[in-house]
């Protein structure tokens, strides 16, 4: 498919706060993953120059083509930040209009703006104004439980020139994925669709391009088995372990130990969830504090499920 003039694959690796860090990112394309979207940023964060989120626009080279994502609800302010110098290095700005965070919500950002579509169309308008780059949107199918707004904001987006789509099928309060609605987004315009929930195996993701989007996205199925891309795409799936040692190593290049160790621990346990007996290797992983000891427990337990 194509964003804008950018040609990629069509299978993604969704943005994730707190998760798409620079070495899952790395990881997730090692297996496969032909986008993968830095998390969420606070556009007033980049405007002030908060140094965690300026961090979090970090990319390496072979990471390409880049895309961020971005949120807010002044138009004026995200369009200065979609032509701004913090942005530069990135091919593709997608902005957050499905968000469901308190946090998000409150200020009036993310999925909340589903409720508000004029900003929604002043916004993409001026972001698209304010760049060459192509601009996306991610959304969701609306903001309570039984709204659905999604083939509206859609062709909106579309009309004021974002160039992709991606919906997450469900509201906030919804169990499951509604395919149906997937589909009416993707009938309903045309430039690419990606669809995004719920994907976790080979059934699932067929059952998402059963409804004729161009790519999909995945968030979850994702976690502690970025392998879901190689699977998906049949292709040879890299030695997990040397997956795990990647994704260390590329965080080691630029984060001190200590600091790597808090935030690799979700990733630590996730990646040794499914292995034989694995409560008590993620006992023991949950109290070490050194990664080169938790690279050996990992070796150990991948090897023992072999
Ligand atoms: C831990 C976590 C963090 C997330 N952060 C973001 C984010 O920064 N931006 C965003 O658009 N969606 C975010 N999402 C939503 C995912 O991108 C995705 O839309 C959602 O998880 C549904 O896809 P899935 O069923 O494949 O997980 C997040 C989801 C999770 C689980």
């Amino acid at each position: 498919m194509k964003i804008g003039n950018i040609e990629v694959g069509n299978l993604f690796l969704a943005p994730m706060a707190g998760v798409s860090d620079i070495g899952f990112r790395k990881v997730c394309r090692m297996c496969g993953a032909d986008l993968t979207y830095i998390e969420m940023v606070n556009c007033n964060a980049i405007r002030f120059k908060n140094e965690h989120t300026l961090d979090l626009l970090r990319t390496e080279d072979d990471e390409k083509p880049k895309v961020v994502q971005i949120f807010g609800h002044d138009a004026d302010q995200m369009a200065k930040v979609c032509a701004s110098k913090e942005l530069e290095q990135f091919d593709i700005i997608d902005i957050n209009f499905g968000c469901p965070a308190p946090k998000i919500i409150k200020n009036g950002d993310g999925s909340a703006l589903l409720c508000h579509l004029d900003k929604i169309e002043e916004i993409v308008t001026k972001c698209v104004n304010a760049t060459n780059k192509p601009i996306t949107v991610k959304i969701r199918k609306g903001f309570k439980k039984n709204d659905n707004v999604a083939v509206q904001v859609a062709k909106l987006c579309e009309k004021c020139g974002a160039k992709a789509i991606t919906i997450h099928g469900r509201t906030r309060e919804q169990f499951y994925v509604d395919y149906e609605t997937i589909k009416k987004v993707k009938e309903s315009v045309s430039i690419p669709v990606i669809g995004n929930g719920d994907v976790v195996d080979e059934v699932t993701y067929k059952k998402m391009l059963e409804t004729g989007v161009d790519g999909v996205m995945i968030g979850r199925g994702a976690l502690g088995q970025p392998w879901i891309f190689s699977l998906l795409k049949h292709k040879e799936m890299p030695d997990k372990y040397s997956i795990v040692e990647t994704h260390i190593n590329t965080l080691k290049k630029y984060y001190d130990e200590k600091y790597l160790c808090t935030v690799l621990r979700k990733h630590l346990l996730w990646y040794i969830r499914d292995v034989y007996d694995s409560t008590s290797y993620r006992q023991v992983l949950a109290n070490t504090i050194s990664l080169d000891e938790s690279l050996k427990i990992i070796k150990k337990a991948f090897e023992k499920q072999n």
